[in-house]
């Protein structure tokens, strides 16, 4: 308890001074900085090499801290009440005297906003007096973090601090909702959508890859090992790596397993972490099996289909 304490205190004490840390999420690691601060969210864009014009998510501990900068609507409520905190994430009315970096949403006037559910995460924001930017804690393109070990391997020595919170639960990143006027889904993620609609009680429209410039998932590459990826492969070629969710008779070296019994929970969780390992041991490429596209089996799928367009 003790330590917890003084890990915060460490973390607030590099954020005061406009550094980036690495934050442990329920959806996946963030590289985190002060969203009212210029200095603190260009950091953010140069150590993940991302685009400027590739907004970021700004997390808040609570809806009253959220209000001095976005204005909020009724289904807002209606799905904050429901899901929040946790893996969604909400596009709303930017303020105009909000005091969000110009830089975190590339000068537009939407913002992007979650609730992040991880306690260590919370306690954070509990005691800061400004909410954090924070995208994915990769570099632009790669596999997002799930522990802090991974992290590491992203940024190495080039992030102060890491507040280490053990691995992600869910392992993939938010849902993400427009809900400027009708509501739409522009990533999937670690929340059902089925969950959404059943909250604002109506089918709700999923854009996920329209080629706006706030589009999440604007460029054809993303959350990739770095090596070719190819999916709803019945067998590996010679020297591939194979991906499983369900367990095989025989299982051979190249063998891996995101999940044994074909839980798809359990997948997601593994999915990143699982991808980097492969790329670690070596191989050179990567075959997946089929996986069912339902629930968060949709959201593997996405992430798999934008990772195989190395
Ligand atoms: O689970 C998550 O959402 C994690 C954790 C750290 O919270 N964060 C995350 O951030 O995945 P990032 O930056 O890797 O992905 C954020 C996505 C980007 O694709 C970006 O284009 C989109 O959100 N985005 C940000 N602001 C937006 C806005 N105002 N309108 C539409 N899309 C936006
Ligand atoms: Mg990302």
């Amino acid at each position: 308890m003790k330590s917890i304490q003084s890990n915060i205190k460490k973390a607030k004490k590099y954020l005061d001074k406009n550094h980036c840390i690495a934050v442990p999420s329920e959806t996946v690691y963030g590289l985190a900085g002060n969203a009212y601060s210029d200095i603190s969210v260009k950091k953010i864009f140069n150590l993940k090499k991302r685009p400027m014009n590739n907004p970021l998510i700004v997390h808040y501990f609570d809806i009253n801290k959220l209000k001095k900068d976005c204005h909020i609507n009724d289904n807002f409520i209606k799905l904050y009440n429901e899901f929040s905190p946790g893996p969604i994430t909400f596009v709303l009315k930017l303020k105009k005297n909000s005091k969000i970096s110009k830089f975190v949403t590339n000068k537009q006037n939407s913002l992007a906003v979650r609730f992040p559910k991880h306690k260590l995460f919370r306690s954070l924001l509990k005691n800061l007096d400004y909410p954090l930017a924070a995208p994915s804690a990769n570099i632009s393109t790669r596999l997002s973090s799930v522990k802090a070990s991974d992290v590491n391997e992203e940024f190495g020595l080039k992030i102060r601090y890491i507040l280490d919170g053990g691995r992600s639960l869910i392992g993939v990143e938010s849902t993400i909702i427009n809900l400027l006027n009708e509501p739409v889904i522009l990533r999937l993620g670690g929340l059902d959508i089925y969950k959404i609609e059943k909250t604002l009680k109506k089918k709700i429209l999923i854009k996920n890859n329209f080629k706006k410039k706030i589009a999440p998932g604007q460029f054809p590459l993303h959350y990739s090992p770095g090596i070719p990826l190819r999916m709803n492969a019945k067998k590996p070629k010679k020297n591939e790596a194979f991906v499983l969710t369900k367990k095989r008779k025989v299982s051979y070296k190249n063998y891996y397993y995101l999940s044994k019994k074909n839980d798809l929970k359990q997948s997601a969780k593994n999915l990143y972490s699982l991808l980097r390992k492969i790329r670690n041991d070596g191989y050179e490429m990567i075959a997946v099996e089929k996986i069912q596209n339902k629930g968060i089996g949709k959201t593997i799928n996405d992430r798999l289909h934008k990772a195989s367009k190395y």
